[in-house]
């Protein structure tokens, strides 16, 4: 029986060793992955579990795509991609081949080699870790677990899960991880919407709960993706993730609470952080915004500040970013109150146009988004509000469906103030600007623009 924890190897891939002696399951699997004629399943196709299934289809692998909404199954199956990143091109010659199946039948795990648990990760109504859709899937998993099987969870999560909730949920089927079956935990770091990486030049982290679980994982991944980087134990895996986002979440804090003070200060933060952001070394630029939007951002960090309630532990950093980020959706409303003071109005019966709404640029994800936040504000504060976002045509927003305003000159003068708040790129800003009374301008679009209808952040 292979020794439990693998150590911590070469971060590229190619330079694991290849154990000296595998034990017969693993070696059958190693064959079956090596060979191509693995099975592949892939549990929730979503934002990364699409994209991680047509990685692997690419690569020659049958792959079955496992969801729960049917809407989704359906349009793969017709040859559709529903994600931005993922081409409809790339799915429907798949599907054609026959290497990118889709289904809602969990049946279908019967013949499975490898399974990958893509499912969401939320957080409940009391902020506290949602595992409910990770033990639905892994439930089906288990109840479909066979000798010879890598189960792998890419969801993020706290570091511990992988060990307490999924190896005894597949332990109880009386097989033995490491032995009957492998189990990994590999973090997806998948970032939508950028052009230069992607799932298969992101490299891939990943931790087997014994050696042998790193080795099948390992290999797997290395028949696509270009560099994976193998960890002692899934905790180690899990807590990169939260390492990572925590990072960004706490350094978009600094900067946001540095963005308050240099309003205060009456000095630019925008230039502050491009003239620092020439230090060769020792600085990595983050930029203020109007808050925190997306699957992960805001809410991964909170997976961690749980886990280290549990253990009796503080996690100030995490608390306090939160609460500064928080903070910025209403400040943005602010802002607004001031573009209207100066031309002598009020937010109450103002007529405003939040420019979009996607939480980030280029991209049509609006789950967390911070503009939904100004949206509601305003609207509390009795502003008639509109949006308008070219990747987000209609928005269900206060029980009502409101559909994206055209930007053009007669629209923009409809406004009493217009918020920028994702900076997508192929919004005309200049236009924008020529035609709009008053701007809020979150992200700096209006970059060496000078006008008193400008308020920036
Ligand atoms: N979106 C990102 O940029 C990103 C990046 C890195 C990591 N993650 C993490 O990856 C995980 C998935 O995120 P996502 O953005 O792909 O979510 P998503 O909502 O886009 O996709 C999840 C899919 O899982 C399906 N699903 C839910 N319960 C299921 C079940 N029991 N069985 C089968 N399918 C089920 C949903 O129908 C959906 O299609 C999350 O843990 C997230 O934090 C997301």
């Amino acid at each position: 029986m292979p020794s439990r924890r693998g150590k911590a190897r070469s971060a590229r891939s190619g330079a694991t060793r290849r154990p000296a002696k595998r034990h017969p399951t693993a070696d059958a699997l190693a064959r079956k992955i090596e060979s191509r004629s693995a099975n592949l399943a892939v549990v929730g196709l979503g934002y990364v579990g699409l994209p991680l299934a047509v990685e692997f289809a690419q690569a020659g692998f049958h792959v079955l795509g496992i969801d729960v909404d049917a809407a989704r199954v359906r349009r793969l199956t017709a040859g559709e991609s529903y994600i931005r990143d993922v081409p409809t091109g790339d799915v429907r010659a798949l599907v054609r081949s026959g290497h990118l199946q889709a289904t809602t039948d969990f049946a279908a795990l019967k013949r499975a080699d490898v399974v990958n648990v893509c499912v969401p990760t939320p957080l409940s109504k009391q902020r506290d870790p949602d595992m409910s859709f990770v033990l639905a899937a892994s439930e089906q998993v288990a109840k479909h677990l066979r000798p010879g099987m890598l189960v792998i969870l890419e969801s993020t999560t706290y570091p511990g899960t992988t060990d307490e909730l999924i190896l005894p949920l597949l332990e109880k089927t009386g097989l033995k991880v490491g032995r009957d079956f492998f189990l990994a935990f590999s973090p997806e770091r998948v970032d939508p919407g950028n052009a230069r990486f992607n799932t298969r030049n992101i490299p891939k982290v990943v931790g087997g709960v014994t050696r042998a679980c790193t080795e099948a994982a390992v290999l797997l991944y290395r028949q696509r993706l270009e560099a994976v980087v193998p960890v002692s134990s899934p905790q180690v895996a899990e807590m990169v993730k939260l390492l990572e986002n925590t990072f960004r979440s706490v350094n978009i804090g600094l900067v946001n609470e540095i963005a308050l003070l240099c309003r205060r200060l009456k000095i630019d933060v925008w230039e502050v952080i491009e003239a620092a952001a020439t230090k060769p070394f020792g600085f990595m630029p983050f930029y203020p915004g109007p808050g925190l939007g997306g699957h992960c951002i805001p809410i991964d960090p909170f997976y961690l500040s749980w886990k280290a309630r549990a253990s009796g532990f503080e996690t100030r950093f995490i608390e306090l970013a939160g609460h500064i980020n928080g903070q910025m959706p209403a400040h943005v409303v602010d802002l607004v109150a001031e573009s209207l003071n100066r031309r002598g109005r009020a937010v109450r019966g103002s007529r405003v146009l939040v420019l979009g709404v996607a939480y980030k640029a280029d991209i049509d994800d609006i789950r967390e988004s911070p503009s939904l936040d100004i949206l509601q504000t305003l609207v509390e504060r009795g502003a008639h509000v509109e949006y308008s976002d070219p990747y987000v045509p209609t928005l269900e927003f206060a029980g009502r469906k409101l559909r994206s305003v055209p930007l053009t000159a007669t629209n923009l003068k409809r406004f009493d103030c217009v918020v920028i708040a994702t900076a997508h790129r192929s919004i005309p800003f200049a236009t924008v600007l020529r035609h709009a009374k008053g701007v809020v301008d979150t992200r700096n679009a209006l970059k060496g623009k000078r006008s008193d209808a400008i308020v920036r952040l």
